[in-house]
């Protein structure tokens, strides 16, 4: 199938685009500030997609130092998801997947050695994508989320 859709880095000018994709398509929301902070810290694994003009789906991400769960040795940068919709219209084309991949290109960039997130246990969508895409659940987080679901923590070498 022809791809409809192109990525590129994150810029300011999208920040209501992208805010308004979050809020429609996750319960986990935050402040302007918030994106505008890991914009600022890892401009390289936040990105857009874009079809005709219009934002359809994002990724932001950090990168944190901490141990190894996959015996990568001792402390190791690790880049984390904190957050990647597609809106409804746009899903199934593979666009998270493309997101995903580039963003751990902008990861490898930071020198991170493994990549993790946090998924709902119930969100079966995520978890199929993260699956596809070679990551492996190495725990549950009882309670992660504000209303008491589980997580589970998803990680995957880079
Ligand atoms: C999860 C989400 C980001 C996937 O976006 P997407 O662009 O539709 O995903 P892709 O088209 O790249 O899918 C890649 C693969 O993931 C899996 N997948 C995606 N959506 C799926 C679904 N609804 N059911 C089962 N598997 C799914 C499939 O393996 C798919 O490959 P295939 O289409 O060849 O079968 C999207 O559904 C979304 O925004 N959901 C709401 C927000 C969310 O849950 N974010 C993740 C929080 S951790």
């Amino acid at each position: 199938m022809q791809q409809t859709f192109k990525l590129r880095k994150f810029k300011p000018d999208d920040l209501q685009s992208v805010m308004q994709i979050n809020r429609l398509c996750l319960p986990e929301n935050y402040t302007d500030y918030f994106f505008m902070d890991l914009y600022q810290r890892f401009p390289e694994t936040f990105l857009v997609a874009e079809e005709n003009g219009k934002i359809i789906g994002y990724i932001m991400c950090r990168i944190e130092v901490g141990l190894s769960n996959l015996g990568l040795g001792g402390l190791i940068r690790k880049g984390h998801v904190v957050s990647i919709a597609v809106l409804p219209e746009g899903r199934r084309k593979g666009v998270a997947q493309a997101l995903m991949t580039a963003a751990m290109e902008g990861m490898r960039y930071y020198k991170a050695k493994q990549c993790y997130l946090e998924v709902r246990v119930t969100n079966v969508a995520g978890i199929s994508l993260y699956k596809k895409l070679g990551f492996e659940i190495s725990r549950i987080i009882e309670g992660y989320y504000s209303d008491g679901e589980n997580a589970y923590l998803m990680t995957k070498k880079l």
